[in-house]
């Protein structure tokens, strides 16, 4: 696919892609630089970091280590990638999962759910807006977040406030970055097979798998098949499409 032309290419546009080392992170950081963006992979995770850059493809990528629950650091470490060439964008692909019932959830546990999924992606948000860190001709931002956000599931209420308030963030900062041509959207996936759906699902009774996949009409999904939608809206074939959620998630929520 290297050298693509046309409004899905992404030539020389620099993309930050957090959650990189693993499952959709990894899928899109794949997937961009097939079309010739130059990625910034970041995840707490180094190995994983180094196994990943001898998968890019083209040139001028980059990686950072870093621990996106130490929320004060990110703009900071933002600016010094910038130092190298403005961002065109980014992608908040870290998180957790959490399945657990309300009798458990102290503030402990959902407020560790909540750094992940939802401050960190305000906090990449701001980091991203300085006219020192990003792209003057405009950019993209893509929030993962979740069909959890919209459906209810028993043992997901921390899961889901997390990934609800990425929806509520991505319409407010879509209307208060347009002025500078940056755009801001979410990928809403069902059930994809990554890592983290195998530690999930390890815990399931078989009839509990069969039901989950019987709820995705076009069955589980893949990393790639979430990639495909982020990078519909990083590329120019977004240009027009802000504070939208884009569901990726083979009819499960068309029930
Ligand atoms: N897999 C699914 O079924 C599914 C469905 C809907 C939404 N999602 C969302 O998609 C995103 C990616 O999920 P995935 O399935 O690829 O998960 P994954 O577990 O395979 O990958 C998550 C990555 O985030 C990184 N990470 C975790 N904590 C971090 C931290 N503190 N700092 C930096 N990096 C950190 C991990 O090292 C890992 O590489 C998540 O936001 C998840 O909530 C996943």
């Amino acid at each position: 696919m290297s050298g693509i032309a046309g409004p899905l290419s992404l030539r020389s546009r620099r993309i930050l892609v957090t959650g990189a080392a693993s499952g959709i992170g990894r899928a899109t950081c794949e997937l961009l630089s097939r079309l010739d963006a130059r990625v910034v992979a970041v995840d707490i995770d180094g190995s994983g970091l180094q196994a990943l850059e001898q998968q890019l493809g083209g040139e001028g990528h980059a990686s950072l280590c870093a621990d996106l629950e130490d929320l004060d650091r990110i703009p900071g470490w933002m600016a010094d990638i910038a130092a190298a060439g403005p961002l065109f964008g980014f992608v908040h692909a870290a998180g957790v999962s959490c399945v657990q019932p309300v009798r458990l959830l102290t503030p402990a546990v959902y407020r560790k759910v909540l750094t992940l999924n939802t401050e960190a992606a305000l906090a990449l948000a701001r980091g991203f807006q300085k006219k020192s860190v990003r792209d003057p001709a405009g950019g993209s931002i893509v929030f993962i977040s979740s069909v959890m956000a919209d459906v209810g599931s028993i043992g997901a209420a921390a899961y889901s406030m997390s990934k609800a308030a990425l929806h509520g963030l991505s319409r407010s900062l879509a209307l208060e970055f347009a002025p500078a041509g940056v755009r801001v959207n979410c990928v809403a996936p069902g059930f994809i097979d990554t890592p983290m759906f195998g530690r999930m699902s390890a815990l399931w009774e078989p009839a509990q798998f069969a039901r989950v996949r019987e709820d995705h009409p076009l069955g589980l999904g893949t990393a790639l098949d979430v990639a495909h939608g982020v990078a519909f809206l990083l590329a120019d074939t977004g240009r027009w499409v802000t504070g939208s959620v884009l569901t990726v998630d083979g009819g499960y929520t068309a029930h």
